[in-house]
């Protein structure tokens, strides 16, 4: 270990902390009476409550980057000492990257507004969403610096931790809609992130329509993949009766079935993969057939607190 370049300093590992495995909505979500919702709001059930959308990760778990900022992010930096201030006014949050518009990853950016230095990483596409919404004028720009990065460009996402942002299938955010949408548009809304510390490869995609040779590649090879889990199947919501529309019209591709997830990554050399941004509909937050399939895929089911640190064979 040396400490001529501050990468190697005494304790670089590259960790990846979940701060909410759950998709928009939450679990339990506030207005939902489904079985999960249910017993995520009773102690013991075995459903444990599970919040919005977000991945942290660090290389020397001082510094951390915080990718999508859930309208859970008070409670999650809260949840996880690691991100707690270690002075008077401090954060080890450094930076937060958006992966689209969609409220699940971009409201908790209003929670983040007083005064705290901060770099903001968006593509041009999502930088304008931002500033589409007046509301976020609420981030002082002397403090929050807003960088636009170009997809498959490299940039420090944090100092030793290189990233790049690269299309993945998916469409606007639902409260953007205006007709019917492309829903497996590709281009800088909705995007995945790639990211290198210590030789090791971390892929972060948290919504992805299908996925194409392309990002196939990209894939293979990883260390660790946090893949789209929003739901099991793509009628789920249709048949439990909290909605109508399939996976494949909110722009997620299924876990199951032909097209879905399981098929697509099974092929790929990928050391880990977990699910994350699940919706509270899906079956795999409870034992059963779905979550022993996805687990026979090798493949484990993301919850709130779960931290990978690679390289050290800690789960
Ligand atoms: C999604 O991932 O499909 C969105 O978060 C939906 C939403 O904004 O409710
Ligand atoms: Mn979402
Ligand atoms: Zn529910």
């Amino acid at each position: 270990m040396t400490d001529n370049d501050g990468r190697e300093r005494g304790n670089s590992r590259f960790r990846a902390l979940v701060l909410g495995a759950a998709a928009g909505g939450g679990l339990p979500q506030w207005n939902c009476g489904c079985e999960n919702c249910r017993d995520a709001r009773i102690a013991g059930s075995g459903i444990v409550p599970q919040t919005q959308s977000s991945l942290a990760v660090s290389v020397d778990g001082e510094n951390w980057a915080v990718l999508n900022a859930s309208p859970d992010i008070r409670h999650q930096l809260e949840h996880n000492p690691q991100l707690q201030p270690k002075s008077l006014r401090h954060s080890p949050v450094k930076s937060v990257l958006l992966t689209n518009g969609d409220i699940d990853h971009i409201a908790g950016l209003l929670i983040l507004r007083e005064k705290q230095p901060l770099q903001v990483f968006v593509t041009s596409a999502i930088s304008q969403i931002l500033d589409d919404n007046p509301v976020f004028r609420a981030l002082d720009p002397e403090f929050v610096r807003r960088e636009i990065i170009s997809l498959d460009q490299p940039f420090d996402l944090l100092p030793g931790l290189t990233a790049q942002l690269f299309a993945v299938p998916g469409k606007v955010p639902l409260f953007m809609e205006d007709g019917e949408p492309d829903t497996r548009l590709e281009g800088e809304q909705t995007v995945g992130v790639e990211m290198h510390a210590n030789g090791q490869r971390i892929v972060y995609i948290p919504g992805c329509a299908f996925i194409p040779p392309s990002l196939a590649a990209r894939l293979d090879g990883a260390s660790l993949v946090f893949f789209d889990g929003t739901v099991f199947t793509d009628d789920e919501m249709i048949r439990c009766g909290t909605g109508i529309k399939t996976g494949a019209r909110m722009g997620h591709m299924a876990i199951s079935g032909e097209g879905g997830s399981l098929e697509a990554l099974r092929s790929l050399k990928i050391e880990r993969i977990i699910y994350i941004h699940i919706n509270n509909t899906n079956p795999i937050w409870r034992e059963g057939p779905e979550r022993d399939l996805v687990n026979a895929h090798g493949i484990d089911v993301g919850h709130d607190g779960m931290e990978i640190t690679l390289g050290t064979g800690a789960r």
